[in-house]
């Protein structure tokens, strides 16, 4: 894990993120994924060494939702170059022949690649070895946050094993989601 002192920016503010929940698992997985995103968002305001952070699992427990918070949280308060992705729609428009974008998201100081593999359906060689690019790019150098419905050992099997490498390598973070609901269906 990384620096526990979360900057007081990040504390202060309300990323909409209810971590309420029966099951006392559900609630600490919940808490946990808070966590690593204040703590991520922290790093990057306090300049500290890059890393990658992955949330991955099942749909709708809100990793596109802390996603968004942070880029709404940093368009208030960092200069920084970054911003979120929507990796379908970077596949389509790397499909139609538009590569410029690869270009930023390997420098670009902190971007957040958001539902990797959501593009299965279309998912081919060219969508992988851009993500293998992206991340070989960015892996120990620049902050990048991912999030995805696979776990670490299915897109090892399923994509590439040099993608999940890269996801754990240099002080990276995965927070598996599992365990936890989709909001709509929660209790309190
Ligand atoms: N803990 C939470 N507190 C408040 N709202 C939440 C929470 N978790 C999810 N939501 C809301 O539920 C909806 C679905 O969440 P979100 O899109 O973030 O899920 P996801 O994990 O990205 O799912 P997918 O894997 O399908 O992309 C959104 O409207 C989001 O704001
Ligand atoms: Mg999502």
């Amino acid at each position: 894990m990384h620096s526990s002192e979360i900057d007081p920016r990040i504390d202060a503010y309300d990323w909409g993120f209810d971590t309420r929940a029966e099951d006392p698992t559900e609630r600490s997985k919940l808490e946990e994924m808070l966590m690593a995103v204040k703590a991520f968002a922290s790093g990057i305001l306090r300049d500290e060494r890059p890393y990658t952070l992955s949330l991955l699992g099942q749909s709708g427990t809100g990793k596109t939702h802390l996603t968004k918070a942070m880029g709404r949280l940093f368009r208030k308060i960092s200069t920084k170059r970054g911003g979120t992705v929507p990796w379908r729609k970077l596949c389509d428009d790397i499909r139609a022949g538009e590569r410029g974008m690869l270009r930023d998201l390997e420098t670009d100081h902190y971007v957040a690649l958001d539902d990797v593999g959501s593009e299965y359906q279309a998912k081919s060689n060219y969508t992988i070895s851009a993500l293998d690019g992206i991340l070989d790019a960015r892996t120990g150098r620049r902050w990048t946050l991912i999030t995805c419905n696979l776990s670490l050992r299915e897109i090892a099997e399923q994509w590439d094993v040099r993608i999940a490498s890269r996801l754990k390598r240099d002080g990276s973070v995965v927070v598996g989601v599992d365990g936890v609901s989709d909001f709509s269906f929660r209790k309190f």
